[in-house]
């Protein structure tokens, strides 16, 4: 079986339809086919400031909405990155091999430290795709189920691995992204120009949040002045967008709901798709709650989870260091 890993980071009360229909989506059907380790990345998290009190309930909230998705932990390896102390270790030799430059060239890293102070902008936010390589690498992962975003730290991490082979000896498998064809970028529903993400609320449909209210969202979706449902991502943003989530949420092709909706107005379309949304957030929901009102049961799962992934982690951190010449304890 081919092994699988992925991450999501606990920096929010919900994840977001993006996060769904970007990766989420993809770590559920993987795990029929795959040895697949799914992770609460809380080291990634703490890159921005992070509340005490709120990291912890926000990364049982990640994991019970994991669970809710259908992640299966008994096929599945589901834990919590600072279970398993091999990340930060891993994470400390590839940061060894990386150049500066190079760290320099990501562009999430760009993007985030541009919008703070320099004096705000942690160092951990510079090595954040190190320890996302080391999360992939540690456990000899074949394909990283992932959106569109996550596209250049994957090749950071198959550079890093292939860097690390050819100086020490095969060491690493080489990770593949696995990027979904058609929902590798849900757009924001007031900017449909740019991705949905955490920081601009209106335009972010939360799975966690009052199904009316991502209702009302979508409802007020920006779109554009014609009348046409037409998938048409140049001149037609917003709708194709909402096309794609539709589509992605219901099985139904672009061209069967494109005809479906012919003479019919935006409208129609947002209100039906609301309902669609409305549909699938409500027993998701009821579901969280379920896992959230038994936290030891929940933690239990979790601890199950770290104690696999540490055998496996810790296999490859072994050989990592021997390779490097570091001297075995006795
Ligand atoms: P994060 O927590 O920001 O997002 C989790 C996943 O959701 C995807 N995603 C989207 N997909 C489509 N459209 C969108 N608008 C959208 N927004 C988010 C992301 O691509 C991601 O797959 N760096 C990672 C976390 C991470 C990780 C890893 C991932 C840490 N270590 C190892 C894979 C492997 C991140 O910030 O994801």
């Amino acid at each position: 079986k081919p092994r699988v890993f992925s991450g999501i980071q606990p920096t929010a009360d919900s994840f977001h339809l993006g996060n769904y229909l970007g990766a989420l989506r993809e770590w559920v059907t993987m795990q029929d086919t795959a040895d697949a380790f799914y992770c609460v990345v809380d080291l990634h998290a703490i890159t921005v400031a992070q509340d005490p009190d709120e990291l912890r309930r926000r990364t049982r909230v990640s994991a019970a909405q994991l669970l809710a998705l259908g992640i299966d932990p008994e096929r599945s390896t589901l834990f919590v990155q600072s279970h398993v102390p091999e990340h930060a270790q891993l994470s400390w030799v590839l940061e060894c091999l990386t150049g500066f430059g190079e760290a320099g060239r990501m562009t999430q890293f760009k993007d985030k430290s541009a919008r703070q102070e320099a004096e705000h902008v942690g160092v951990g936010l510079f090595t954040y795709p190190i320890l996302q390589a080391a999360d992939i690498l540690l456990y000899q992962t074949d394909a990283v189920p992932v959106g569109e975003d996550q596209r250049q730290h994957l090749e950071l991490t198959r550079n890093l691995a292939q860097r690390f082979n050819s100086r020490f000896g095969p060491t690493f498998a080489l990770p593949t992204a696995h990027i979904p064809k058609d929902t590798a970028k849900i757009q924001d529903l007031q900017d449909p120009t740019a991705k949905m993400s955490k920081s601009v609320p209106a335009g972010v449909v939360e799975l966690m949040e009052s199904p009316k209210r991502s209702a009302k969202k979508i409802r007020s979706a920006v779109t554009d002045l014609e009348k046409e449902i037409r998938y048409d991502v140049e001149n037609k943003a917003g709708i194709s967008n909402l096309l794609v989530i539709y589509s992605a949420l219901t099985g139904r092709s672009i061209a069967e709901l494109e005809a479906a909706y012919e003479g019919k107005g935006y409208g129609d379309l947002k209100k039906d798709l609301g309902e669609v949304v409305v549909d699938f957030v409500t027993p998701f929901q009821e579901q969280v709650q379920g896992y959230l009102d038994d936290v030891a049961e929940l933690d239990k799962v979790l601890r199950k989870g770290a104690e696999h992934a540490r055998e496996v982690g810790a296999a490859t951190l072994r050989t990592v260091f021997d390779r490097i010449g570091f001297l075995a304890p006795t």
